[in-house]
């Protein structure tokens, strides 16, 4: 059953009030609602639907009366009076049979509950849908210590707990923890002198992976009320760690639910990567305390007006805390690498999509990661002071309510003045656009051409121009910078930028700051990229000319074997080892373009690409890189040493990446040796780990894997990184025969998400291992998302992702790909979250 944005329409009633009491039992959870409901005076329909799925009815009164109601698989109606009445259910549940972690299930031995997207429905009959606000009383009764719900507590004694949260909210934010767990308390004082208390709950033996977490905390607070004015709203806040989760938090109003790999964390066990993103998850749920529970969405298609926003503010965050240039290049890494690919493909849909059939398919990296795109674009083309202007109206005029995307650019056109109709296009239309420049200098006179063009869609078939602003600056002759950054604005299809009184022909640095999520088509000569790599002031942009560079000469070695010109590596090792810039930005600029990326550059040239030719490419190109920086490699090495204690910070970890990077070609070029000793000095995760690859990747793995494994047997998450490396390390014919070795290991456990994805999301993210001409990595995922679909159908369907760039290759690679997807296809009673993706894959 498909749903579209077109057939809205409000619920029928309104709910002025719930009451929950929760008697817990791990198969047998006994749920008593009591919901005070009245005829809404803006709806037509009075049909009086609750969803339910899974839930055992007990009984069912209105108004203290039985009623008997009609039930199917997806929920319940029966006859309601034409005014207000009050529905009182008793359900009963299995929570501890609950594999799909949706609803209330069991983790380790504790109780939590993941309801967004439509969760709820599997705890108690209920409206569930976001546009459907009230507020919740909760009584949990249970023999366990700690006993959480939303909202500040009214009262705890010994195996019962009450709740209250004041601020209406929709059933997707109901959350509710009961275990054995000990809290890590803390508190902040808002800017309004509130105090409000702190704790993140863990299960006991993680205490110690809590501090950076709350730290993360108090500065992501600190921050929403500096840049936007926010303040926090309830007396407590509390984050609960889980092992077991599908997705990596989640938002709850007051009492946010994390997967123990977004929020715990210590020197010893996580690395510099995983510091960093804990950081940003624990401010992006707690900013969503305004941007989606304060102000949530009207209904799941717009899922993007709390998503994108907040990833933007997440990644404003990361920006002010660690460096912006870092943070940038890194988002821009991650949207090519994900969204591009969705977005050029049969999983295209718009950052606002118009149809589904299982919300959960549409948690993507084009409705969170594109969706920040165009809040940023929309930051660029209004100005910060109107931005945060338009902010301000949007958190006053939108405060309590369920809204729209119309809702959000209507502030932007009331502070403004400004039309945002064919702005709109960017929620509305699927693709990526594509910007051509083209190029002429005469006499003191620069001209740009600059063309757009989407390449229509299934969900966009007739795609419009969009407004593209475009970042760019002039460098000239000298290196110096002869045009500072000026954003032109792209409305039409085609237009004419001019630019006189040069001195010379001067180097256009265009996008700068990846000012749009466009794929620019730019015929720079390789002479002016290495003008850029050497002198663009734009961090971003001069990053690019590397990069692009890069993938020039892989393709070259790909295509022609041609050799790789000696300009551009020269221009590297002038970039690599100047000191005045930051170690973490050098290490970036030593990245090459990911084996998909170069997949995808010659798909889109018309070509067939090669997954094996790409590997050898690859492997070749590193081996160049570490010939031409030997003088460098030992000395660059030893100066980026940390000795101070580790620090999970952007200074240390930007030196241990440059540091790791040049063990990373030592060993290329030398064998393991340093690695080893690293190995056996390292006092941290990202250092141990660093040379544990490297170790891999020499070919002398297998006995410090075994140490590897010996000190870590007990810690789920370092487990974790040790399933995943063996695969992401291994040669591409070994890959998808590591991955089943692994699969056949005793701490292998499909039903943990965590586990699953380390050995599985490392096989297709392994370019050649993945698509060997073999097909058994096909063959092997295949066979593995046909067991966990009826366990867990979310994390599935999350999955088959790995399949979307299918028509890239060969024929005989998509045959053989189409037979492993038609197969899962045929599977009976598969999940309808699989289904709907595997249909959209396969494609017409
Ligand atoms: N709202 C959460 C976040 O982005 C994501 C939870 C989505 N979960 C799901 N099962 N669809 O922070
Ligand atoms: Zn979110």
């Amino acid at each position: 059953k498909t749903v579209y944005l077109a057939d809205y329409t409000p619920f029928g009633f309104i709910v002025d009030k719930v009451d929950l009491t929760f008697d817990l039992a791990p198969n047998a959870t006994r749920v008593k609602s009591r919901i005070a409901f009245r005829p809404n005076p803006d709806a037509k329909d009075r049909t009086f639907f609750l969803h339910g799925e899974n839930l055992k009815l007990i009984s069912a009164r209105i108004d203290g009366e039985p009623v008997n109601t009609e039930q199917t698989d997806e929920g319940l109606t029966c006859a309601v009076p034409d005014a207000p009445f009050i529905w009182e259910a008793e359900v009963e549940i299995d929570p501890a049979n609950n594999t799909a972690l949706e609803g209330l299930y069991m983790s380790n031995g504790m109780y939590c509950t993941q309801c967004e997207a439509e969760g709820f429905r599997k705890i108690t009959y209920y409206p569930d849908r976001p546009d459907v606000m009230a507020t919740f009383d909760v009584t949990i009764n249970g023999p366990h210590p700690v006993l959480l719900s939303n909202g500040n507590p009214i009262e705890t004694s010994e195996h019962r707990a009450k709740w209250h949260d004041p601020h209406p909210k929709p059933a997707y934010l109901f959350a509710l923890v009961a275990g054995d767990l000990v809290a890590h308390s803390d508190s902040f004082t808002t800017m309004s002198g509130k105090h409000v208390d702190l704790n993140l709950y863990v299960r006991p033996g993680d205490e110690g992976k809590c501090a950076f977490g709350m730290e993360a905390l108090k500065k992501s607070m600190k921050w929403d009320e500096d840049v936007y004015g926010r303040e926090y709203d309830l007396d407590l806040f509390n984050i609960v760690a889980v092992d077991d989760f599908n997705m990596g938090a989640m938002e709850n109003k007051g009492l946010n639910i994390f997967n123990s790999s977004a929020v715990l964390a210590s020197p010893e066990t996580s690395t510099d990567m995983n510091f960093e993103r804990i950081e940003a998850i624990i401010a992006h749920e707690y900013f969503h305390n305004w941007t989606g529970n304060r102000i949530t969405c009207r209904d799941w298609f717009q899922l993007c007006l709390k998503e994108g926003l907040t990833v933007f503010r997440d990644a404003q965050f990361t920006s002010d805390m660690r460096s912006a240039p870092v943070k940038r290049i890194s988002d821009v890494i991650d949207l090519r690498a994900r969204q591009f690919p969705e977005d050029q493909g049969p999983l295209a849909h718009p950052v606002r999509p118009e149809s589904f059939q299982e919300i959960n398919n549409f948690y993507t990296a084009t409705v969170y990661e594109k969706g920040a795109e165009v809040i940023g674009m929309l930051k660029t083309l209004v100005g910060d002071e109107a931005y945060y202007k338009a902010l301000d109206l949007y958190f006053t005029r939108h405060d309590g309510d369920a809204a729209t995307i119309e809702d959000w650019l209507k502030v932007f056109e009331d502070t403004t003045g400004r039309y945002l109709t064919q702005f709109k296009r960017w929620y509305s239309q699927a693709g990526t656009p594509r910007v051509k420049v083209e190029e002429s200098f005469e006499l003191d006179e620069l001209t740009l051409t600059l063309t757009q063009h989407t390449p229509p869609s299934t969900a966009t078939p007739d795609p419009k121009p969009q407004v593209i602003p475009i970042a760019l600056g002039l460098i000239g002759p000298d290196g110096t910078e002869v045009l500072e950054t000026q954003t032109v604005e792209l409305h039409e299809e085609t237009q004419i930028f001019r630019f006189t009184s040069l001195e010379g022909r001067p180097v256009p640095s265009i996008l700068r700051g990846f000012s749009a999520p466009v794929v620019l088509e730019y015929d720079q000569s390789d002479a002016d990229r290495a003008h850029l790599l050497a002198h663009d002031n734009d961090p971003f942009n001069r990053w690019e000319a590397g990069r692009t560079l890069a993938r020039k000469a892989l393709l070259g070695i790909i295509e022609t074997a041609t050799p790789v010109d000696k300009a551009y590596l020269d221009g590297l090792r002038a970039v690599v080892t100047d000191d005045s810039l930051d170690p973490a930005y050098r290490a970036l600029m030593l990245g090459l373009p990911s084996q998909s990326d170069l997949a995808n550059t010659l798909h889109e040239a018309g070509k067939t690409p090669d997954p094996a030719a790409i590997y050898d490419a690859t492997e070749s190109m590193r081996d160049i890189l570490a010939s031409h920086l030997k003088d460098d490699l030992h000395a660059l090495y030893t100066a980026n040493q940390v000795t101070e204690p580790y620090q999970p910070d952007a200074e240390q970890s930007g030196k241990r990446a440059l540091a790791n990077a040049m063990l990373s070609l030592i060993t290329r070029a030398e064998g393991a040796g340093l690695a080893a000793k690293q190995y056996a000095s390292a006092d941290n995760m990202t250092q141990q780990l660093a040379a544990l690859a490297c170790d891999i990747r020499a070919g002398q793995g297998d006995g410090m894997l075994a140490r590897f494994e010996e000190q870590w047997k007990d810690d789920r998450l370092v487990m974790d990184k040790w399933f995943g490396l063996q695969v992401m390390e291994a040669e591409p014919e070994d890959a998808a025969a590591t991955a089943e070795r692994l699969t056949k290991h005793p701490a292998f456990n499909h039903k943990n998400p965590n586990r699953f994805r380390a050995v599985f999301g490392a096989l297709a993210a392994h370019h050649a291992g993945f698509h060997h001409a073999s097909g058994a990595a096909y063959t092997l995922l295949a066979d593995w998302l046909i067991t966990l679909d009826p366990l867990n159908p979310q994390t599935t369907a999350r999955m088959c992702s790995a399949f979307q760039t299918w028509k890239r290759y060969d024929a005989d690679r998509q045959a053989k790909i189409k037979a492993e997807l038609t197969r899962i296809l045929d599977t009976p009673d598969l999940s309808r979250d699989t289904t709907e993706m595997l249909t959209r894959i396969i494609g017409a």
